[in-house]
């Protein structure tokens, strides 16, 4: 058969991203206008602002995506959008660039989950990985563990009862007094303390189950920080960042691995922003390498937002049959 070219567009948070995907896995652009700057002095995403900024970027950045991977847009068979979850203002705007695109065209749409396009990052990185596999995506919004069948049939074992654990690492960071977003920044500092120095809880909730919860270490944080700062002591901002991810790692590694072995797969990805945690990375690559279980990531930049993850998931939704009319809406609490 001949060539399918995807363009990607994703705008659910605060970056502005297009994509030009051939085949699903082979990325000809991946342009990713980031607004974390224009959000850094308010300390987190503010939703107006990024749904204004993704407006004044988004035609932009598709021309940009189109320019450099040498493509026409009438060479485009198809445009991939993510419609959810994500923030409603910011996802309106891809999803209404790409009605329009789709509709001056007359190419199908194919509206497109975050959360598959964050597993279908993985695809990209490694051209051979095929379902099935188990895959922990853990993000900003998200932290979920999922059994992946095959392409586009996701079996959820347990996602995060409270706090994602991107927003955990953020929230302790941001108690800190680091900048945001928070994760690189305790990564940074976690590198340089001891995990052992101070012991913040593990939460493993019900033995059997695969579900998460960060809001208990990340008070413990904050309520370590708060009696070191009472008593006048001083704090060593490495050894708390170590902790912390020592302790949220430890969680997460050890449910995976047992989700791995429950589902007896002998594969485990990452995604998401937090993917891109060297901790995480680190545990789980060292004790899946112990049960025999090989271990596989995205690259950095695929780790967090991006249209060609998006353009990956579009082609494989396509595949299946999936198309969208040009009533697709945005979906902020969308499901995996
Ligand atoms: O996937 P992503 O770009 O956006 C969402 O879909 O949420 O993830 C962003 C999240 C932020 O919470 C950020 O702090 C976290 O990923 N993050 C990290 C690291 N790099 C990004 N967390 C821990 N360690 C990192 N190295
Ligand atoms: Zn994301």
């Amino acid at each position: 058969g001949s060539d399918i070219l995807t363009l990607a567009i994703e705008t659910s948070c605060d970056e502005t991203s297009a994509a030009v995907v051939r085949n699903g896995r082979e990325v000809l652009s991946n342009v990713i206008s980031s607004q974390i700057d224009l959000h850094k002095k308010f300390g987190g995403v503010v939703p107006e602002v990024a749904s204004r900024k993704h407006v004044e970027n988004v035609n932009l950045v598709i021309q940009e995506s189109l320019d450099v991977a040498g493509i026409k847009l009438k060479e485009i068979d198809q445009i991939g959008v993510t419609y959810g979850p994500g923030l409603v203002g910011a996802l309106l705007v891809g999803v209404s660039a790409a009605k329009a695109l789709a509709y001056a065209l007359k190419v199908p749409l194919i509206g497109v989950n975050h959360i598959e396009g964050h597993i279908c990052a993985n695809y990209i990185e490694d051209k051979t990985l095929t379902p099935p596999f188990l895959c922990l995506i853990v993000s900003g919004g998200h932290s979920h563990l999922v059994h992946v069948k095959d392409y586009g049939i996701y079996e959820v074992l347990g996602k995060t009862r409270d706090d994602a654990v991107g927003e955990a690492f953020d929230k302790v960071a941001r108690a800190m007094g680091l900048g945001y977003p928070g994760g690189p920044l305790i990564d940074g500092l976690a590198q340089k303390g001891d995990p052992e120095a101070i012991k913040f809880p593990r939460v493993y909730l019900e033995a059997d189950s695969f579900d998460f919860s960060f809001s208990g270490i990340k008070s413990a944080v904050l309520n370590y920080l708060n009696g070191e700062r009472q008593k006048g002591n001083k704090i060593s901002l490495e050894n708390v960042a170590a902790g912390f991810q020592q302790a949220v790692t430890e969680v997460l590694v050890h449910k995976t691995i047992e989700g791995a072995k429950q589902k007896k797969t002998d594969t485990i990805v990452l995604a998401g922003g937090v993917a891109a945690n060297s901790g995480l990375r680190k545990l789980l690559t060292e004790e899946g390498k112990k049960q025999g279980l090989r271990v596989k990531y995205p690259s950095l930049t695929l780790c967090t937002d991006n249209a060609a993850m998006i353009g990956c998931a579009a082609y494989y939704d396509s595949l299946g049959g999936h198309r969208a009319d040009l009533y697709l809406n945005a979906v902020p609490n969308l499901k995996l």
